[in-house]
């Protein structure tokens, strides 16, 4: 799988297509929290939500990985372009599936339209890999598309969900077909949900959440 095809255009065509809610719902909770001392961020992609915490938190430190080098290479030119330090970030080009953090080494996590990308069992270990490479009391930061329960919020979600599985297989090869919550995987590794606020119909979703300081850590 990889987004280097997409990379270039994925700016406009989620401005045509979604405008700024997918921006507002990764920005949703940048100011509430305590300031970070080290980000992780996962598939961050062309760096939208990295410029908005570089500006919130200038004394943090970044790590970003990602499967796309042309991504980021998007990320990195829009922190230049942004007069913003590049310094204080490290771009890793990996495979999630095949990398892992030293333990308790991020304060906050940061995965928006990621987990979204994998099956159940790939999300399964993904969680579970980079919990242990988060501290007793991090946050996690994390938004996507969800599936209302009912009525015609579902069924809408349904139709446009269908439509963006079927583009991005063809065009990524992304290993998932569905949308799979990955609330269970973040419960079992210690992480509460905070809050939650839902846009544009219900098929979008911000989340905090945050670990417990009373976790053993590596326990599932
Ligand atoms: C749908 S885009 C989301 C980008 C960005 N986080 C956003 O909010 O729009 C998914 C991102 O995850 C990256 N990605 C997908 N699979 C990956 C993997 N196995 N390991 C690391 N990064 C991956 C892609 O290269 C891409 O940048």
């Amino acid at each position: 799988m990889s987004f280097d095809l997409l990379a270039p255009h994925y700016r406009w065509m989620e401005w045509v297509l979604a405008g700024s809610k997918l921006q507002r719902c990764r920005t949703e909770f940048i100011h509430a929290i305590p300031a970070p001392r080290q980000v992780l961020m996962l598939g961050e992609g062309n760096g939208r939500c990295l410029i908005e915490l570089l500006r919130a938190y200038p004394l943090a430190r970044f790590t970003c990985v990602d499967a796309s080098r042309r991504m980021l290479d998007c990320a990195r030119k829009r922190i230049e372009k942004h007069g913003l330090s590049v310094e204080k970030v490290e771009f890793i080009h990996a495979d999630i599936l095949k990398w892992s953090p030293a333990p308790q080494q991020f304060d906050l996590i940061v995965s928006h339209f990621f987990l979204d990308c994998f099956e159940r069992e790939q999300i399964e270990e993904i969680v579970s890999r980079l919990a242990l490479g988060a501290t007793a009391e991090a946050r996690w930061l994390l938004a996507d598309f969800c599936e209302p329960a009912a009525g015609l919020a579902k069924w809408r979600a349904r139709l446009v969900l269908k439509l963006m599985y079927f583009f991005f297989r063809q065009v990524t090869r992304l290993p998932a077909s569905r949308l799979t919550p990955p609330d269970p995987m973040l419960l079992r590794n210690g992480f509460t949900l905070r809050e939650r606020r839902l846009a544009d119909w219900g098929l979008l979703h911000s989340d905090l959440w945050v670990r417990s300081g009373n976790l053993k850590l590596g326990q599932t």
